[in-house]
């Protein structure tokens, strides 16, 4: 199997060679207070050596879940926000066909998605498009007591405690939380639901690798054997290779450098709408890590073509604080030509016989060199194809990456302080007991 790379190519001109040797240094250190486990935030490790970690038994235990509901339920409602949604989103919406959420024939069940959001007229949309679906409801929170998804869930169990009666309901509810604390847990307790636990080193960020991303991915009719692959074979790579041949540490070392040169946003850009939501967990992913004690380069992202029509202009001429980071799939999953037309009135003959790939190809090789005219440096993530195991690798890349760079940037890429400070308002606006 081939695996994922990182080129640099095109960085020469914008981060001097003595530079990037410093870079160069300060990542492998990195690197080492990783592995060692002796930087900040190591009590929030367990992500690291996660993929080898999965066994045999902990995918069937999951698939067995899936088995034993798929064909009872048309609709799986999964309940949870930021790391408890956003991982098994992205590669769900990755790996399936564009337009499968309206298939009327399917072997699994639909996925849904609730408690990401507190807009009532979401909820209310979502409660009246269940009322005639038999459904089941995965709910993912960590500490449990998040506001967001234990609304959505208080609604949904409701709902499906009256459709199906509460013993039905009961087995059609599974919790993904904490192995002892918080309400999720205490409640599924009580009520008998079935549960997967959340490790208690793994933050909601790194934790598509655990029951979190893979419960919901199996629920999809994925292959989470292929997914986890890809992660242990990434794991293993990254393991192995020195700095020149390893992806984590080059993208670390080149963002910082970067940055470094006041290049504080990174634009994360795909040409495939399938990464779209790949690029949603990435800014969650480094967003969260690294936006602290006044620092850390600002994570944006864009999907092109469609926004070179759009943001485009601004990339292309705006203020140069950006660069941009390009995942480039080599190989699509399908083959359409571009049709020959006698009468040629649209002038495309010119394309008649090339696959639409060739066209996006060079889009975004034109994009490439026009954005490198206009001073913005780019960075190069190159992955065969998009299937489970190359999200697989990808996911362990970014968030090995997210750690080390953290870690050049000196700060803890494993808490998220500043997250409460929203909470706090809000608890004291709604008048909850304490605040
Ligand atoms: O990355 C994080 O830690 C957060 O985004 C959490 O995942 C998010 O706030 C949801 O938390 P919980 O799983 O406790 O409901």
């Amino acid at each position: 199997m081939e695996n994922l790379k990182v080129n640099l190519d095109n960085l020469h001109d914008y981060i001097p060679k003595n530079v990037f040797a410093g870079y160069k240094e300060k990542a492998i250190e990195a690197n080492k207070i990783l592995k060692d486990k002796t930087g900040e935030g190591n009590d929030f490790l367990g992500w690291l050596d996660l993929p080898n970690e999965i066994n045999p038994q902990h995918i069937s235990e999951i698939n067995n879940t899936v088995q034993l509901l798929k064909d009872e339920v048309e609709v799986v409602v999964v309940v949870g926000i930021g790391g408890s949604y956003l991982g098994a989103k992205a590669v769900i919406e990755a790996i399936s066909g564009s337009f499968d959420v309206f298939k009327k024939e399917r072997d699994f069940p639909l996925i849904v998605f609730a408690g990401q959001t507190l807009c009532e007229d979401y909820m209310a949309d979502l409660m009246r498009f269940l009322n005639d679906k038999k459904f089941a409801i995965v709910v993912i929170s960590k500490s449990g007591t998040t506001t967001e998804p234990a609304i959505a869930f208080r609604l949904l169990r409701e709902k499906l405690e009256e459709k199906d009666g509460k013993e039905i309901a009961g087995k059609r509810i599974i919790a993904i939380t904490d192995m002892e604390k918080g309400a999720l847990r205490k409640l599924s307790e009580n009520e008998g639901y079935k549960t997967f636990i959340i490790p208690d080193d793994v933050g909601g960020r790194y934790s598509v690798l655990t029951p979190v991303g893979l419960l919901p991915i199996a629920f999809a009719g994925y292959n989470i054997q292929e997914f986890v692959k890809g992660a242990v074979d990434m794991e293993k790579h990254l393991n192995e290779y020195g700095f020149d041949h390893n992806p984590a540490l080059l993208y670390a070392a080149a963002r910082n450098a970067l940055y470094n040169f006041g290049r504080n946003t990174e634009i994360l850009v795909s040409y495939t709408p399938k990464l779209f939501y790949i690029s949603e967990w990435w800014k969650q992913l480094y967003g969260e890590s690294e936006g602290k004690e006044n620092k850390g380069i600002f994570p944006a992202s864009v999907n092109f073509t469609t926004d070179l029509h759009s943001m485009g202009q601004y990339i292309q001429e705006g203020l140069r604080n950006i660069f941009e980071t390009v995942i480039t799939v080599a190989k699509p999953q399908h083959k359409i030509i571009v049709p020959a037309d006698n009468d040629d009135l649209d002038g495309l003959n010119y394309l008649a016989g090339k696959r639409i790939d060739e066209v996006n190809k060079m889009a975004e090789l034109g994009t490439l060199m026009a954005h490198l005219d206009g001073g913005v440096p780019n960075i190069k993530i190159e992955i065969p194809e998009i299937n489970e195991y190359y999200v697989g690798q990808l996911v362990y890349f970014f968030e090995y990456a997210c750690a080390l760079s953290g870690y050049i940037l000196g700060v803890n890429p494993f808490d998220q302080p500043g997250v409460e400070a929203y909470k706090k308002n809000m608890f004291r606006l709604l008048k909850k007991p304490g605040y």
